[in-house]
């Protein structure tokens, strides 16, 4: 799962863009997507775990193996426990639980956020994201490294249905305005 002492999210392949669905009554959920990369050389690449062969990604699996299940994950829309000290949990749908998103630089993920629970400032250093709040209120920004600008900060209060992007690269963070708890 995810390291949150790491500055860069881990995913097999690189992203470029990263979309996130947020929903917050208290506690909230996102959803994160991230893709980059050229176009693929074949229709899909999914991932065969088993191979010993090292790539950047994974090796494709027999494309006569591969079935709808390789591009199907189920349960996102299910709250995560947000008991810790951050007051944040993230779920991060990639290829380890999409075979099929393997090669494609895309991964989605949902957030979910305690009452002032706080997705620390990180970044991702080839991936932008969108960023989607499902339900709650939220403050949202990221801050600038361009020298002309300096390190100005953008940032939003965000409710359900609100759409927000961190450009690739920059810091940005998430914290629960709202006061509710499930
Ligand atoms: C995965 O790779 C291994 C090792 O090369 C191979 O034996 C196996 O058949 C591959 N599996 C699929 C589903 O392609
Ligand atoms: C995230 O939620 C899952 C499921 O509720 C739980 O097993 C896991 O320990 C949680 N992670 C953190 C960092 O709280």
């Amino acid at each position: 799962m995810l390291n949150l002492t790491n500055s860069t999210w881990r995913t097999n392949m690189s992203a470029k863009i990263i979309l996130i669905i947020a929903a917050s009554i208290a506690v909230i959920s996102s959803i994160c997507v991230s893709s980059s990369d050229p176009g693929l050389l074949q229709d899909f690449c999914v991932a065969n775990f088993t191979s010993t062969v090292v790539v950047n990604g994974y090796p494709c699996k027999d494309p006569l193996l591969v079935t709808s299940d390789d591009f199907f994950f189920s349960g996102i829309d299910q709250p995560r426990s947000t008991d810790n000290q951050l007051g944040s949990n993230i779920t991060v749908v990639g290829v380890e639980r999409i075979p099929g998103l393997n090669t494609m630089g895309l991964i989605i993920s949902r957030i979910d956020y305690a009452p002032g629970g706080l997705n620390p400032p990180h970044y991702h250093p080839r991936s932008s994201e969108v960023f989607t709040v499902v339900e709650g209120d939220l403050f949202v920004g990221f801050i600038t490294t361009n020298s002309d600008i300096g390190n100005t900060l953008y940032a939003k209060k965000l409710q359900k249905g609100d759409v927000f992007v961190f450009p690739q690269g920059l810091i940005h963070f998430q914290f629960n305005i709202g006061g509710k708890r499930h």
